[in-house]
């Protein structure tokens, strides 16, 4: 198969606020980067200054074709006090989201994606008791300015990959290393998800609500090992299938309980999926087999898992399926052409009802603690002179958008011939 038709299925761009807007305010990953702990030295500060340059971006997705647009809100820039509320800023986002519907691109707005209010975590974060009813307001003021605007809402980004590297491994904020606390951590997000749920459906009850999940295969790396087997099976649980299932349907599955007073019932509208890679495991935790396609990062390109996992997930939570972030790390732009054409191939393969695809990311941004380094852009940016240049394979993305799929000729001159790297082996 050369080209094909992506039927069913819409495209779009992902972002989040930190990663892109830029800006000197106060939240963790702003206190994160004073302290030192991103691998590059760089700071939020910067990114892609999105936040002055929202026209242009908006010209920018309209060039790309795109019909949707996925972004998150800095609930710091919208509290940047306990309950005071910064009407400029939310009037900003509001004029963004009008630009927007305006050249007819659909927002999906993420309320929380790895940042929150310097405040916020003073008071101890996520594991504080005021955490939840603090959550709620900023949602309940945030979908009352904008629900006129936005249709489509993530409660929160990958949970788990939250709790885990912040409360784990101590390499996200508040950089702490205890399992105890990282459950808690994930409970409490997954508590915030299934109050902020039927919050915005009382006032905006045709909404579209989901948790965008970080989704990976995990492999044994050696099958026949059965304390590979338990690891995969072990680790999945924890970082993925207890999130599903307790954001999905608000039962508890170990090792996370569900928040007292939460029935059972249905808590998603979409199944919201973020895919980038798969993780060959020894024990608990990430690893990477020998002699395998792989990105920037080192991350395993593995197409066939988007599908795998959303065939698993489907079995489970039958329903929509958004693909709300899938892309990969190539600062050459010497694969993502590739990455992008055999996702989608598999998308297009599937019958799963797959109805968008939102590529992650729209321009180069700060990546979390990798800082400036990872290059996810369709569109590359000059961080010095916040020059956007359409990449070669954000022009590829867009002669998709526009052909509703990737002809022959695409194919040719965007795909034939383009490899990965492959690495020597990590785990
Ligand atoms: C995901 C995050 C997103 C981005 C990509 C590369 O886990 O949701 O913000 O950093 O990874």
């Amino acid at each position: 198969m050369a080209g094909f038709r992506l039927e069913g299925c819409e495209l779009g761009v992902a972002t989040a606020a930190t990663q892109v807007e830029g800006g000197d305010l106060d939240t963790n990953w702003h206190r994160w980067a004073a302290a030192g702990r991103i691998a590059d030295g760089s700071t939020p500060a910067r990114a892609a200054d999105h936040w002055n340059r929202v026209a242009e971006d908006t010209a920018l997705l309209t060039e790309l074709g795109v019909r949707h647009y996925r972004m998150g809100l800095e609930w710091a820039r919208i509290e940047p006090e306990p309950g005071r509320y910064d009407q400029a800023a939310i009037a900003h986002y509001g004029d963004e989201l009008t630009r927007l519907r305006d050249a007819g691109i659909r927002p999906l707005v993420t309320l929380h994606h790895f940042s929150e209010p310097g405040w916020f975590v003073d008071a101890g974060g996520w594991l504080d008791r005021g955490a939840l009813p603090a959550f709620l307001r900023y949602v309940r003021t945030v979908v009352a300015a904008f629900g006129d605007l936005v249709g489509d809402w993530i409660t929160v980004n990958e949970p788990s990959v939250y709790a885990v590297h912040a409360y784990l491994w101590g390499v996200w904020p508040p950089g702490e290393r205890s399992y105890r606390r990282t459950i808690a951590a994930l409970e409490a997000l997954c508590a915030a998800h299934l109050a902020a749920y039927p919050l915005i459906h009382a006032l905006q009850p045709d909404a579209v609500v989901g948790v965008a999940h970080h989704l990976r295969v995990f492999a044994p790396q050696n099958p026949r090992n059965p304390a590979h087997r338990a690891a995969a099976v072990l680790t999945r649980r924890l970082f993925q299938d207890a999130e599903l299932e307790l954001t999905s349907t608000g039962r508890s599955l170990f090792p996370v309980q569900a928040p007292r007073g939460v029935r059972p019932g249905r808590y998603t509208d979409v199944q919201a999926i973020n895919y980038y890679s798969r993780s060959t495991v020894t024990g608990i935790g990430n690893g990477v087999a020998s002699g395998v396609d792989v990105n920037d990062l080192g991350w395993e390109v593995y197409p066939a898992g988007l599908t795998e996992l959303a065939a698993s997930v489907h079995a489970r939570y039958p329903g929509p399926i958004w693909i709300t972030e899938n892309g990969t790390a190539d600062a050459a732009d010497a694969f993502r052409s590739r990455y992008l054409y055999e996702h989608l191939a598999a998308i297009a393969a599937s019958d799963l009802p797959i109805e968008r695809y939102y590529h992650w990311c729209f321009t180069d941004n700060f990546e979390w603690a990798e800082g400036e380094v990872a290059r996810f852009g369709l569109v590359h940016l000059d961080y010095d002179t916040q020059q956007r240049t359409v990449r070669e394979s954000g022009r590829f993305y867009a002669d998709i958008a526009a052909n509703g799929g990737v002809t022959d000729a695409a194919h040719d001159r965007w795909v034939a011939g383009r490899r990965y790297p492959t690495n020597g082996g990590r785990s």
